[in-house]
């Protein structure tokens, strides 16, 4: 089997600042914080977090602080959002820098932000323009765990929400009644795992999730091994976290072929020029590079820094944040 092409991957994340001359560097200004995160993330994985300067990290996420808002834009200029101002919190609390960077105004501030954002039925919108998904209660959630600022209040709504979410497939939608995808199986266990609630869930829908999540992986044809998000989808790297971290955090890791599934991420790595796509021979990128090699950090590859199923944070790094109820 190929194995982990770990020094053309570090390189390729290395490389992926210099693209300033390029358009799609500027086209993908709203996801800059989000990128910045996986690659990171990746890096610490690959226990090569120190190829980035920490100054030049700091930097550019007070240069993302909304001082108008609170929070973190994905861009200077940018208005906050919670996707960006949870990776801008996991890059500071990655790099043990939280306290040091943020200053108690732009702390308070962010929490405000935060907060607010919580609609009475107890899900989150991404921002003050209403868009709401299982993922901004997630990263509302997480961003105020890594804060350590949850209260029964927040806890009580969120948990409330996505219990709502959860589909007679035992699989868990964007809100209540949307079809189950493996992306939002993830937001809601991670969820109600920060919340210490998973035990909330009942013990027959477990059951049905496990084996909807188990389903994920195609057995045949050309992709085989790989896991997809829904039925009938074709199968793509990103879901090796989306679905494992699930079935992780309800310790059912071996519902699914394992070394099929390494076969197929390795096989959708650039051999030559370093990062991983969504499946063999596409076009690579950040996102699937990071997701594939949690995925396979999950799956206890060798040399690789065990990751947390629920923060998509090193375990070394979880392990030092407190854990709810306080
Ligand atoms: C599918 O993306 C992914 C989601 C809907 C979940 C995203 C979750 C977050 C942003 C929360 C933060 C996550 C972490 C790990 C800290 P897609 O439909 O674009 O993927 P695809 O097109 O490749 O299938
Ligand atoms: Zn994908």
């Amino acid at each position: 089997m190929t194995t982990l092409e770990k020094a053309k991957h570090i390189a390729y994340i290395k490389a992926l600042d210099d693209h300033k001359d390029f358009i799609e560097y500027w086209m993908s200004e709203h996801l800059r914080m989000n990128g910045l995160y996986w690659g990171i993330t990746a890096l610490f994985l690959l226990k090569h977090e120190s190829e980035f300067q920490k100054d030049d990290v700091i930097q550019f996420i007070q240069s993302c602080y909304d001082e108008t808002h609170g929070g973190f834009g994905s861009f200077p200029k940018h208005d906050s959002h919670l996707l960006s101002t949870l990776s801008a919190l996991q890059i500071l609390k990655m790099y043990d820098i939280l306290d040091d960077t943020l200053t108690s105004e732009q702390r308070l501030s962010t929490v405000r932000f935060i907060k607010s954002l919580q609609l009475p039925d107890g899900s989150f919108q991404g921002d003050r323009f209403g868009e709401v998904d299982t993922r901004f209660v997630y990263t509302a959630i997480q961003s105020l765990s890594i804060l350590e600022e949850l209260d029964q209040g927040i806890v009580d709504g969120a948990v409330g929400f996505i219990l709502r979410c959860q589909n007679f497939d035992g699989g868990f939608g964007m809100v209540p009644g949307a079809e189950s995808h493996a992306a939002q199986c993830f937001t809601c266990l991670g969820t109600l795992a920060i919340c210490g609630a998973l035990d909330k869930m009942d013990q027959d829908q477990t059951e049905l999730l496990v084996d909807w999540l188990s389903e994920r992986q195609v057995i045949s044809g050309e992709f085989s091994g790989g896991l997809n998000g829904r039925p009938e989808k074709l199968p793509d790297v990103c879901y090796s976290w989306w679905v494992l971290s699930c079935l992780s955090i309800l310790k059912k890791l071996d519902f699914i072929d394992g070394e099929k599934l390494k076969g197929f991420i390795l096989k959708s790595q650039d051999l030559k020029s370093g990062g991983i796509s969504d499946r063999p021979d596409n076009q690579v990128d950040v996102y699937h590079t990071l997701f594939g090699i949690a995925g396979l950090s999950l799956l206890g590859y060798e040399d690789l820094v065990p990751v947390d199923p629920v923060y998509c944070m090193p375990c070394f790094v979880t392990n030092t944040i407190k854990k709810y109820p306080y």
